[in-house]
């Protein structure tokens, strides 16, 4: 039975940091939207009631029965959710003198079993314009700030269940000892035994894909990436060769990447085909300068070839896919009630076409979670800490037209960039890093020769999740051997340039 904490979101942008805070403490934990009905099944330890850009006094102010809640369960309210919990027993929350953002120093009045080795005074991150001016009768104080009266509070122990409440957020990175908060709520309160561990993950997922898919057949697109290598390794696990993989070779991968990425699926003992479908592409994106119909093209042309594969096999019945939670989360809109659900289709279209089952085993995992997993199922850590790339691959990284020479000239000074970030220990250092084909020439000269030649574009960024992003600050001297290998190296290019631009407003890519 996997203990489980339900956090119910009322809108904020931090509902996701509290769900990676719960689960780095290895208790899972599931986000909800708040006006979805609770079920308490076996298994359920707590609730945490997120903060939102609501306030409590307005009239369409999001709000739930936290009293029948903490009947059944004990409760912690974060923020938002701290001033719901005091204004619905009889407290009085009121709009702040003085809105507060940022860093406060709370100051321990009692050390109950949540605040438990909490030094006396420790840094926490506000984000709030509304305060608790005067607390519920039966509840006492656990924390106060220079400018505010409640930062922290409980319901007298007598009451009933523990319900706890937090003015600041725990759940993020400048709130110093907010981890060790969140882990005393789960172990100390909700008496979670931390045994959700990525080797925990891989049995109870594989026990229930055995159960979901039985002796049916799965058919699965491989990119190479992390979310479909990982999802394929458990898929395997559970039912071994009736998994069947297809990476497509588009013609527009990384230098060498078709071979090396199927030797390591052949290492994990995976039953993936290998389809060169080079030929296909080039004619497909012959003349084409449109990134978006490069990228329909690309998109297209794979559903085609798989298609294509499929037909040749017999029996499948279910697709497999590496979904993961961020794409499936449904988030509260802050506009109002309504909900909104991100939907994802690695490969856009297929499953209602085909009427195939999904099997999505990691539809509940962070990607950081994806990959503990990976390295726990012994995925080589190079595939596993691999940059993300797009799905149309150099094709958006090519400006204008595609041609079979210019993929051959990108990926030879790619393959030099990337390289030359690992030999100097700068790949881990950024998020994302690849090199654009300019459609321009220059002049330039090498040795007595005039050349006119072709000019690439260096980019790295460092990003937390590719939303926003900024330029990262490569050492001159790198960017100079660089710059050097690819021109001396790659005949057709005779100029290297390093792309400064942030996103916003530029974007990480080109096209
Ligand atoms: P941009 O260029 O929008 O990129 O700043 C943000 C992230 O998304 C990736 N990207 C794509 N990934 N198909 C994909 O699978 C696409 O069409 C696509 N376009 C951009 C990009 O590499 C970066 O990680």
């Amino acid at each position: 039975m996997t203990e489980k904490i339900l956090i119910l979101d009322f809108g904020s942008q931090y509902t996701q940091l509290i769900a990676r805070a719960v689960r780095e403490a290895n208790v899972y934990c599931e986000i909800t939207p708040y006006h979805k009905e609770v079920k308490y099944e076996e298994g359920l330890k707590g609730i945490i009631l997120s903060g939102s850009p609501f306030s409590v006094n307005e009239d369409k102010a999001p709000t739930v029965d936290v009293k029948s809640m903490a009947d059944k369960l004990p409760v912690l309210g974060v923020c938002y959710g701290a001033q719901l919990t005091a204004k619905l027993f009889g407290g009085r929350v009121d709009k702040s003198a003085k809105r507060e953002y940022g860093r406060a120093i709370l100051q321990l009045q009692k050390e109950d079993a949540l605040l438990q080795n909490i030094s006396t005074t420790s840094q926490v991150w506000m984000s709030h314009s509304d305060t608790i001016k005067e607390l519920p009768a039966g509840f006492e104080l656990l924390g106060t700030t220079d400018s505010i009266p409640v930062a922290a509070f409980m319901r007298n122990s007598e009451q009933g269940n523990p319900l706890y409440g937090l003015q600041f957020h725990p759940e993020v990175y400048h709130s110093a000892e907010g981890k060790k908060i969140i882990r005393n709520f789960l172990v100390n309160i909700c008496g979670c035994h931390q045994d959700w561990t990525p080797a925990h993950f891989i049995t109870e997922t594989v026990e229930a894909l055995k159960q979901q898919i039985g002796d049916k057949k799965v058919i699965m697109a491989l990119s190479g990436g992390v979310d479909s290598t990982v999802a394929a390794t458990l898929i395997n696990k559970a039912i071994g060769k009736n998994l069947f993989g297809i990476f497509v070779d588009n013609g527009v991968l990384r230098k060498n990447e078709f071979g090396q990425v199927l030797e390591t699926y052949k290492h994990l003992g995976l039953n993936v085909k290998g389809v060169d479908a080079k030929e296909h592409f080039y004619n497909k994106l012959k003349w084409k300068t449109d990134p978006e119909e490069k990228r329909k093209i690309i998109g297209g042309g794979f559903i085609e070839i798989f298609d294509e594969e499929a037909k040749q096999l017999t029996g499948i019945e279910m697709l497999g896919q590496g979904t993961i939670y961020p794409d499936v989360i449904e988030s509260v809109s802050v506009h109002g009630p309504s909900v909104t659900i991100k939907s994802h289709h690695n490969v856009g279209g297929l499953p209602e076409k085909m009427k195939l089952g999904l099997v999505e085993p990691l539809r509940y995992l962070f990607k950081d979670e994806v990959r503990r997993v990976g390295l726990e199922l012994g995925i080589p850590p190079d595939l596993i800490f691999r940059h993300p790339f797009p799905g149309p691959g150099l094709a958006i990284r090519i400006l204008g037209e595609i041609t079979e020479e210019k993929v051959r000239l990108l990926q030879d000074a790619d393959d030099i960039y990337i390289n030359g970030l690992k030999k100097a220990n700068l790949y881990s250092e950024v998020w994302q890093a690849g090199t654009i084909l300019l459609p321009v020439k220059s002049v330039g000269v090498m040795g007595d020769e005039r050349t006119y030649e072709y000019t690439v574009a260096l980019r790295a960024v460092t990003s937390v999740d590719g939303m926003t992003a900024d330029w990262a600050h490569l050492p001159y001297d790198f960017l100079a051997d660089i710059s050097n290998e690819i021109i001396n190296n790659v005949r057709g290019i005779n100029r290297v340039v390093y792309d400064i631009s942030s996103k916003p407003p530029a974007t990480i890519e080109w096209e």
